[in-house]
């Protein structure tokens, strides 16, 4: 094989394996959220605990959820919880809600941030 070929089907290897990463398993991220945000936050309806339930919020604007007392910063966030947005979010939640009470530093791994919005997705 060329140099040149080489190079471009390992280009074509990383795109793809992008491509799955981008896309996320809901099976491994319930595992992600199990671990690192069920302690907080609860998946049913309307069950709020220190956090606000998630259940439907992949779609559902910043401080929305009834009955949860949210700091002023998350109530005035002015965001929607859309793919993009939980990215940066959970990679660091500070960086995108300044002065919010969630006391998480954030989850730096592309793969599991993919495979946790993933699961997000499903809870609806
Ligand atoms: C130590 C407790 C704690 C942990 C762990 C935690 N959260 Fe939170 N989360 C909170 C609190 C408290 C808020 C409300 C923030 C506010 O009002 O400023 C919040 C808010 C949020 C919001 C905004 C919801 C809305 O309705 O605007 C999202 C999304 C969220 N958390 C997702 C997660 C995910 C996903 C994880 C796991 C990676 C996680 N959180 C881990 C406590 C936590």
């Amino acid at each position: 094989m060329s140099k040149r070929m080489l190079m471009m089907s390992v280009a074509a290897g990383v795109a793809m394996y992008g491509s799955a990463a981008m896309a996320g398993d809901p099976a491994a991220g319930r595992a992600v959220f199990m671990s690192s945000c069920s302690i907080c936050h609860s998946v049913q309806a309307g069950q709020n605990k220190i956090g606000p339930s998630l259940f439907g919020v992949v779609g559902r604007k910043t401080g929305s959820e009834p009955g949860y007392n949210y700091s002023p910063a998350n109530k005035q966030a002015n965001l929607t919880w859309d793919n993009a947005t939980l990215d940066k979010y959970l990679t660091s939640p500070r960086a995108v809600v300044p002065g919010t009470k969630m006391t998480y530093g954030g989850l730096k791994d592309d793969t599991k941030r993919a495979n946790l919005i993933a699961y997000l997705d499903t809870l609806k």
